[in-house]
């Protein structure tokens, strides 16, 4: 099958690659009709690179239709239309009796010290070959997969997959009381649509992003939206000079603004293996500015709520405002299939009331890939969220 393959810091490849086989008898595979590419890949396509493997078949925000099941499986049949979180998780054990599917002791890296496996996301979380791809295998298949129905395109259930039920649990861990104010630094795909859940639920909303387009996209959403340098201020007018009662990070480690963080991210990820996560993991390779404006923004005793991915652990933080500001914190990766009972509705609420069809600014056929990466990094071409159909042929 053909599937889009790393090999290199900022080179992606669409390539030839053996068929998935069921391995477990709880494996299921799929077809793959529509696969997102996320800013977590960005991570990927550059920080990261000294996890990554010449060949890894990355993609995490996949949909399809089922075409053979493992032995074990009950809940799927061939022909079911599934949408598959990108958190793979065994539905057992103590963590995930408490839903806390992303960090499931059944595929959490002890190696690693990482947890749950994720589709596509490196040595660092299982090396599980991802979805950007004709074919997915997809283990414990019973648990993850959601099934959805006909009525309507693909679009508007794909995001079930990763960014919608990331924003929902940003929105979650924010804990905004009523009539309350939301920051969100970050108006990506997952800053998107952390504004339209909260803006839904009648909170005050001030989003900041360098990129003007985004900008406008949030404030069509209800939302305030300024430039970076005017995060804070904009958020303190928008609360009586207070700061918001939240403010949620939707930007992660590569955030605009701070040049020698820069620096040593792009001398990271190009030394060798070995040496290079040795420096990640103990050396600053964060870009903090955006965490920073969320913790200078968010009013005391106020809740900053990370949704964007953070690599390194000698990064200082300012634990002296932190503590003075008697700030809550709550983070991690998405535990996707807690929240798919509360969004499937809201999802398919007559009308898309979050806009889930319109949000995709490129869809691509699966050999425009490598393309389309550069595109969605550089923010060119007024891309927002590029999805890509591995049954669409090359123009
Ligand atoms: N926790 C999870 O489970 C989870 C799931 C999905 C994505 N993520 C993470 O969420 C983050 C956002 O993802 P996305 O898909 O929206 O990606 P994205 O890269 O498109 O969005 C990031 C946005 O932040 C903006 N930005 C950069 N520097 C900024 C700054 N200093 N202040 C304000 N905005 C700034 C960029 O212009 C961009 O619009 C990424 O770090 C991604 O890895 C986490
Ligand atoms: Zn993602
Ligand atoms: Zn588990």
């Amino acid at each position: 099958m053909r599937a889009l393959t790393w090999h290199g810091i900022e080179d992606v490849r669409v390539a030839e690659v053996p068929d998935p086989t069921i391995q477990l008898p709880t494996d299921a595979i799929i077809r793959v009709t529509s696969t997102a590419i996320c800013g977590s890949d960005l991570h990927l396509y550059r920080v990261l690179a000294p996890y990554l493997t010449q060949g890894d078949v990355l993609g995490h925000e996949t949909m399809g239709v089922v075409e053979e099941i493992g032995s074990e499986v009950t809940r799927l049949k061939v022909g079911d239309r599934v949408v598959v979180p990108f958190v793979i998780a065994c539905g057992e054990c103590w963590m995930c009796e408490r839903k806390r599917f992303a960090q499931c002791e059944t595929t959490q890296d002890r190696e690693q010290g990482t947890g749950a496996a994720l589709f596509g996301y490196t040595s660092m979380y299982g090396a599980v070959p991802g979805g950007q791809a004709e074919r997915l295998r997809v283990p414990f298949a019973d648990v993850g997969p959601i099934v959805v129905g006909s009525e309507h395109p693909d679009e508007r259930y794909l995001y079930l997959s990763d960014i919608l039920p990331t924003a929902y649990q940003a929105l979650e861990y924010a804990d905004v009381p009523d009539g309350g104010t939301l920051g969100v630094v970050g108006l990506g795909p997952v800053g998107q649509l952390v504004v339209r859940l909260a803006v839904r639920r009648g909170i005050r909303v001030v989003g900041s992003d360098p990129e003007p387009e985004r900008r406008a996209l949030a404030v069509e959403w209800g939302a305030v939206a300024v430039d970076v340098d005017d995060a804070v201020q904009a958020m303190r007018d928008a609360s009586d000079g207070r700061g918001p009662d939240a403010v949620v990070e939707a930007v992660g480690m590569e955030a605009h603004g701070n040049p020698a963080a820069a620096v040593a991210i792009g001398l990271a990820s190009r030394l060798p293996k070995s040496v290079a996560q040795a420096a990640i993991e103990h050396g600053g390779i964060d870009r903090l500015s955006a965490l920073m404006t969320a913790i200078d923004a968010v009013r005391r005793g106020g809740t900053v709520s990370i949704s964007g991915v953070y690599g390194g652990v000698a990064d200082p933080m300012p634990l002296r405002i932190m503590f003075d500001k008697g700030i809550a914190m709550r983070m991690g990766q998405c535990d996707v299939r807690r929240w798919i009972d509360d969004l499937l509705p809201i999802v398919e609420e007559e009308g898309d009331v979050l806009g889930l069809e319109q949000l995709a600014t490129h869809r691509l056929p699966l050999d425009a890939a490598p393309e389309a990466y550069r595109t969605f990094q550089r923010k060119e071409d007024g891309c927002i969220k590029v999805v890509l159909k591995p049954e669409l042929r090359p123009a």
